[in-house]
C-alpha cells in the first residue's frame, strides 16, 4: 500500500513528443514514448493526486483515472497548457516538446527535385513553454522541467542539466541522460533530481514506475 501524500493536490503533466508538420502526410518529431509522464500520471494517481495529462502521440495508454488531452504540435501542447495550468498546484513538464517547426508547411504533398541531392527546409523556434510558464506562474505553483540530455564535448550531462535550469527557471529538474538505446522509449530509466540552484536531490535508477515515485517524493 502506497502512501496517500499528494490527497487534494492538482497536477498537470505533459508527456510524449510534440510532431511538426511538413506537409500533409510528413513531420518532423522525436523519439519519445511518454512512458515516464504515464508513469508519473499512474504514480501521482496511486498517492492521491488530480491528474490532468496532456499527451502528444503517446506510445503507452494514459492511465484510466486522468483527465486526457491529446495534442500533436508544440503549438496545440502551448494552447492546452496555458489554457488548464491555472489551478493547478504542480505542473510537471517532461514532454519532448520540439524546439523547431517549419517556416512554410505545404499544403500539398512535398514532391521531390528529380534533378538535385539535396532538400533544404527552413525551421523557425517553437516557444519554449517552460520558460513562459515560469514567467507567468501563480505564486505557489511549483514547477518540474525535465532535460533529456546525450552530453556533448566538453560538459558532462549534469553541467549541461544545472546550465538548463538556471536559463528555464523552474523549481525543479529532472535530469534523464538519453543516446540512441537509452531514456527514449526504453523500460527504464536513469535520472537526476536538481533544485532551482543545480544541486543534486536524488538520483535513481530503475524501471520507469520506481523513477516516477522518487520523482514525486520531491513534491511530498
Ligand atoms: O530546452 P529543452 O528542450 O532541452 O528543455 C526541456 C524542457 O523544456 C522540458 O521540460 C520540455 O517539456 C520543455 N520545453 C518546452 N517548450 C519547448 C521546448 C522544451 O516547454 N519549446
Amino acid at each position: 500500500p502506497s502512501v496517500q501524500d499528494l490527497v487534494g493536490k492538482r497536477i498537470l503533466i505533459t508527456g510524449g513528443g510534440t510532431r511538426e508538420p511538413l506537409d500533409p502526410v510528413r513531420f518532423i518529431g522525436n523519439r519519445s514514448s511518454g512512458k515516464q509522464a504515464v508513469a508519473l500520471a499512474e504514480r501521482a494517481l496511486r498517492r492521491g493526486a488530480n491528474v490532468t495529462f496532456i499527451g502528444a502521440h503517446l506510445e503507452v495508454a494514459a492511465p484510466s483515472g486522468v483527465t486526457l488531452q491529446e495534442v500533436s504540435t508544440a503549438a496545440e501542447m502551448q494552447d492546452a497548457v496555458m489554457r488548464l495550468r491555472n489551478s493547478m498546484d504542480i505542473v510537471i513538464m517532461a514532454a519532448a516538446v520540439s524546439d523547431f517547426r517549419a517556416e512554410d508547411v505545404s499544403e500539398n504533398k512535398l514532391k521531390k527535385d528529380v534533378t538535385s541531392e539535396h532538400l533544404h527546409l527552413t525551421l523557425v523556434k517553437n516557444p519554449d513553454i517552460l520558460v513562459e510558464l515560469v514567467k507567468t506562474k501563480p505564486q505557489s505553483q511549483i514547477i518540474m522541467g525535465f532535460a533529456a540530455e546525450t552530453g556533448e564535448p566538453g560538459k558532462s550531462v549534469l553541467e549541461l542539466g544545472q546550465a538548463k535550469i538556471a536559463r528555464k527557471g523552474c523549481d525543479f529538474l529532472v535530469l534523464n541522460q538519453v543516446g540512441w538505446d537509452q531514456g527514449f522509449g526504453t523500460e527504464r530509466n536513469v535520472v537526476t533530481v536538481l533544485d532551482s540552484t543545480g544541486d543534486i536531490l536524488s538520483e535513481v535508477s530503475g524501471s520507469k514506475l520506481a523513477v516516477a515515485d522518487k520523482v514525486l517524493d520531491t513534491f511530498a
